[in-house]
């Protein structure tokens, strides 16, 4: 048997081809540098963006040269979408929001678009080469939307995500546009992962917020599958760093540096000049540093390489500006004849020639104002000579930090913090900095990008194999329906009853609940059904409300979740027996309590149940008032006859008859529905209820995302009403061919002379 492939897909490839010199060079930033030191048992293959023809030709030639275990398959796509997508979208919108920078977020929604764009691009290029049960690994904030694109292509494949930035604060999350877009995207992963437990915890939150779905820190239940989500901090080749750090060539590099560089204390800066990794922060810290300590200027400098990085996007080009200027001004002011504070380079170096600079420099400075995990702090520590080590200073900001515990760990914001470290690094007796740095090599070699990679594929497997419950058909297509037996069963029952509820399935969710009126068209729709079908609308609405909405149609009602019925144009009857007496005026004051202290919460008083609603008040506070309150009526109802639940942006208390399953139950159980097929639709949880008796005596269909018992989905609400109509043009376009005469409704197997409630 063919064994299944492993797809990594980036924007950036592993290499890009300098367009002046035409040499192939490495792309920069951490995600290629970890990727690169990935090795797996098998070859994998690496999907990513490439502009010109060209380069790409040349990339995928050279390339099996280079990295024999890896099959690099550039993509094409058009300069101008690319630029939009790459420059618009990517880097000038979800690159900020993640590192907290909103004042550098600027949203068009063109770029938007070409985000969307280049997604399916990609989406179309991998659903090309990739088979069931083949494994899609997905990198970085460029393609959030893949998940979901390539899940509808092919729901078989194990499709994982990797968020190599930070996932922010909700509070700004809750700023981007698209935002529900994004998630829904993500979500259609088997697995996502972070470098940090903080980034998960905030995707949990906005998870709720912006989607209402539940999740703990392991898994969401998304739809018909278990998202499941971990933390993965990335790191480095570990053991190609520490043997480069040894070789030679290093060695002999770094003599003929030490003999250049002739300053007793130099501080290393590496970071792409990005707005994100703090450098004018740095530069304020170092000014500080010389500031507090004039007796030593002269004896301590500070080389910052600063890697030019998105050099179209306005913020980084007036960035650049800011540093230039930044360094020229404390140049201008503290350097001396034979003594520049600053070395400023404004380029990329090969991997040797930094870790000659990381084993020559006395101390490595990090002043990330966010950093999703920053290896450059890393790197600098496995190439520590360890007989004579320099000092990590790292940012509190940088996910890295959480390894990093023996490193000088400061707030970026506080030059002083910054100017300390520096006195401290600078001060810091030899055995001090030996016993950091053996201590940071004990933790770092623990880690590798293989084993980080092999862990994550790992959980990835799994997460994949657990999420395959049993298949929930999807009603996508009105065109996909013929395939459907679905509607042959429709179609060839004799007799049918259609159980439908109301909010969420053929309305609407609405703001206020009095807003969700049965509009005039949906009316006719039903009456029309009424030719060919029983219909019984069950919800958990009160009575009133019910003949409201349904006033001269001939169907059959359940009102509080089938705790009162009306056939017909009969009167309502009450199958509720218990007391209710006992437990209801103790609820309500409750209740009344709850809205009393969380705004926009209300109570909806009925005659058999009472609702805490809560859908327009603050999602957190109103959540976990919801749990307690909870709570508190579990246990103060303990022996009453009365059920409590809590269900979309609700509090239920409601009579034991009070339930859409038993009262489904007992209809069915009538004689005259013994031959009857019963089609039920429902969105909600009280709706599983009718789905689980039901069981596979009739079709039952979920409207909407969320785990279910049903056999069918419908995506949302408007799905239903084409759903509907697709059944009422099947059955009228039959009977016209069957020259079928409707003399009257199909009602009257469920009228109360035919059947005895
Ligand atoms: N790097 C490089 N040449 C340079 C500067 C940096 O190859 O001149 C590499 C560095 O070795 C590291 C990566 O770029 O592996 C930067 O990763 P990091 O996680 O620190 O930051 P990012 O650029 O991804 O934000
Ligand atoms: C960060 C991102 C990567 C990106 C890298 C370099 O590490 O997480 O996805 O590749 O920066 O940025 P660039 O825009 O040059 O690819």
């Amino acid at each position: 048997m063919k064994k299944p492939k492993k797809i990594f897909i980036s924007n950036r490839l592993p290499f890009s081809i300098d367009l002046k010199t035409k040499s192939i060079k490495k792309g920069s930033g951490g995600l290629v540098s970890a990727l690169l030191g990935v090795n797996l048992e098998d070859p994998f293959f690496w999907m990513g963006f490439e502009t010109d023809i060209e380069s790409a030709k040349k990339i995928k030639n050279e390339t099996p040269n280079i990295i024999p275990h890896i099959r690099v398959n550039p993509v094409l796509v058009d300069k101008k979408t690319y630029d939009q997508y790459y420059d618009g979208f990517c880097n000038d919108v979800i690159w900020p929001l993640f590192h907290y920078e909103s004042q550098h977020a600027f949203f068009k929604r063109s770029d938007w678009q070409a985000y969307v764009a280049c997604n399916r691009i990609m989406a179309d290029e991998v659903l090309k080469i990739a088979e069931p049960q083949d494994t899609i690994w997905i990198h970085d904030f460029h393609f959030l939307l893949l998940p979901k694109m390539l899940r509808q292509g092919n729901s078989n494949l194990k499709i994982g995500l990797f968020l190599h930035t930070p996932f922010p604060s909700s509070e700004i999350f809750r700023q981007l546009p698209v935002r529900e877009q994004i998630l829904n995207g993500m979500i259609q992963s088997n697995l996502i992962g972070f470098h940090e437990h903080s980034y998960l915890r905030h995707f949990t939150v906005s998870l709720k917020a912006h989607l209402g779905i539940d999740s703990t820190f392991f898994k969401a239940e998304v739809g018909d599958h278990d998202l499941h989500l971990g933390v993965y901090p990335i790191s480095i080749d570990v053991e190609k760093w520490k043997n480069n750090s040894l070789s030679e060539n290093v060695l002999v590099k770094s003599q003929i540096l030490n003999e250049k560089i002739k300053i007793p204390f130099l501080i290393l800066g590496v970071d792409r000049l990005d707005y994100t990794k703090g450098l004018e922060l740095k530069l304020h810290g170092f000014r500080r540093f010389l500031q507090k300590y004039p007796d030593l200027r002269g004896r301590v400098s500070l080389l910052q390489i600063a890697v030019p990085t998105r050099t179209q996007v306005p913020s980084y080009i007036r960035l650049k500006k800011e540093v230039d200027e930044l360094v020229g001004m404390i140049n201008g002011e503290f350097a001396e004849p034979g003594y520049a504070p600053i070395h400023y380079i404004f380029n990329s170096l090969s991997e040797d020639e930094l870790l000659t600079l990381y084993k020559r420099a006395d101390c490595l400075l990090i002043t990330s104002k966010r950093d999703g995990m920053n290896l450059v702090a890393i790197e600098y520590a496995i190439s520590q000579d360890k007989s004579n080590p320099g000092v990590l200073i790292v940012s509190e900001f940088a996910g890295a930090a959480s390894l990093l515990g023996q490193a000088l760990i400061i707030n970026p914001w506080d030059e002083d913090s910054i100017a300390e470290a520096i006195k401290s690094a600078y001060d810091m007796p030899v055995f001090e900095k030996i016993k950091r740095v053996k201590s940071l090599h004990v933790v770092l070699s623990q880690y590798s990008a293989t084993q980080w990679a092999l862990g994550y594929l790992k959980d990835l497997e799994a997460a994949s194999s657990r999420t395959a419950k049993s298949p929930v058909v999807r009603l996508e297509a009105m065109n996909q329906y013929q395939s459907l037996d679905l509607f042959q069963k429709i179609m060839q029952a004799p007799k049918c009853l259609l159980v439908m509820d109301y909010d969420g399935t053929l309305v609407g969710i609405k703001s206020l609940p009095e807003f969700a009126i049965l509009p005039n068209n949906l009316r006719t729709l039903i009456y029309d059904l009424g030719n060919y079908f029983s219909i019984l609308i069950i919800s958990g609405r009160d009575k009133e409300f019910l003949d409201e909405q349904f006033e001269d149609c001939d169907v059959t009602l359940a009102a509080e979740h089938g705790a009162f019925y009306r056939t017909g144009y009969e009167p309502w009857k009450s199958r509720v027996s218990s007391d209710i007496q006992s437990w209801f005026s103790e609820v309500k004051k409750v209740m009344k309590a709850y809205s009393e202290t969380v705004p926009l919460s209300f109570v909806e008083c009925k005659e058999a149940s009472l609702v805490w609603h809560f859908r327009q008040s603050p999602t957190d506070f109103a959540s976990f008032r919801a749990k307690k309150l909870d709570e508190e009526l579990q246990v103060g109802l303990a022996n009453q006859p009365v059920s409590v639940t809590i269900g979309s942006k609700i509090v239920e208390a409601k009579a034991v008859e009070c339930h859409k399953g038993s009262f489904l139950k007992w209809i069915l159980e009538h004689e005259n529905f013994q031959d009857v097929l019963t089609i039920c639709l429902g969105d909600d949880r009280t709706d599983e209820d009718m789905f689980k008796v039901l069981d596979q005596r009739g079709v039952s269909i979920k409207v909407g995302p969320g785990v279910t018992s049903a056999q069918y989905r419908l995506a949302g609400q408007e799905d239903v009403i084409s759903f509907l109509k697709e059944v009422l043009n099947r059955k009228q376009a039959d009977s016209k061919q069957n020259k079928i005469i409707l003399h009257k409704k199909n009602q009257d197997f469920f009228k109360p002379q035919s059947i005895q409630f």
